[in-house]
């Protein structure tokens, strides 16, 4: 009897060969007995719009998109989610007949995440982010769109920082946001916060960590870090040091998987394999 064509999923961006994604979706593809396969697919900048018109004419029946392609591929879709056009990044093309649909699942992954390993629910709450780059914007739109009660954004650059909060408020109202730079920020939020993440680069490839008054910070507050590589990181080191309770990085990018799976095949993500494999890629040599 002659086998189907698998249908076939992938991951775009330069570098890819890196990518984490693979281990992640093909368990589950296996899992439910899919006739599918999950891709890394090398696409340059100046190969983005050509692969683009490929998924639409060939056997590609979604994507996931990563660096450095999740802002300028948004021009490319069809239709846009509502957190894809508040994050003005996707993550996730679905196609549905020639039409692509984008969407991001990074900061409902990152919340996800945050309910299933730490036990944290966003709403009223406040939270202190570190970092206005993409992945910062993803994490603020997601917790906003989850009502918490006070945002505020603390950047190297600051005004970065106050550019996101400028825009988040007005577009997502109820929440406040609230800007400062790492060397000078308001002590009163450190003092009410809830949950403090790291979105930026400190403590990642030797790039130092900066003194945070870890002491003034609220004890009972959950430290997040969404660096996953090491499992450990300096952030949360400090923050372990402090006695904060503390959550890795591996889980966002866990979560964003299962929910583009969901959303691809309208099946249960096996949550288990795809967290089983993904962490025995990540750490079994460590
Ligand atoms: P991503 O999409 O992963 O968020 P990004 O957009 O490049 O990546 O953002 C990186 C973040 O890390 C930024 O907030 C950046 O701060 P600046 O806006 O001031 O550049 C932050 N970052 C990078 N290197 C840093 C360092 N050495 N110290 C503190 N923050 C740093």
């Amino acid at each position: 009897m002659k086998r189907k064509t698998p249908k076939i999923y992938g991951v775009i961006g330069d570098p890819i060969e890196h990518s984490l994604s693979p281990q992640i979706q093909n368990p589950a593809f296996l899992y439910h007995k899919l006739n599918a396969i999950y891709l890394p697919f090398h696409v340059t900048k100046a190969k983005l719009k050509k692969f683009i018109h490929q998924i639409k004419e060939e056997n590609i029946a979604g994507v996931n998109v990563t660096l450095p392609h999740k802002e300028t591929v948004l021009q490319l879709m069809d239709h846009l989610s509502r957190e894809a056009r508040l994050c003005g990044a996707v993550n996730t093309i679905i196609k549905k007949g020639k039409k692509l649909y984008g969407h991001t699942t990074d900061g409902q992954g990152y919340l996800m995440s945050l309910e299933k390993e730490a036990r944290f629910k966003v709403k009223n709450k406040n939270i202190i982010i570190l970092g206005a780059g993409g992945a910062a914007r993803s994490i603020a739109v997601a917790t906003a769109l989850s009502e918490a009660k006070h945002i505020s954004i603390i950047n190297r650059t600051e005004t970065k920082a106050q550019r996101l909060c400028k825009d988040l408020s007005l577009k997502i109202k109820k929440v406040n946001f609230s800007s400062g730079n790492l060397k000078n920020f308001d002590q009163e939020h450190f003092q009410k916060c809830h949950l403090i993440i790291n979105t930026t680069s400190m403590g990642m490839k030797g790039i130092p960590l900066i003194d945070l008054p870890w002491k003034n910070i609220n004890s009972k507050a959950l430290a997040s870090d969404i660096v996953y590589k090491p499992k450990q990181t300096p952030f949360l080191k400090k923050a372990e040091k402090r006695g904060l309770k503390c959550h890795e990085g591996w889980g966002m990018l866990l979560y964003q998987g299962t929910l583009s799976f969901e959303k691809w095949t309208s099946k249960k993500a096996p949550l288990k394999i795809m967290k089983d494999s993904l962490l025995e890629k990540l750490y079994a040599s460590t």
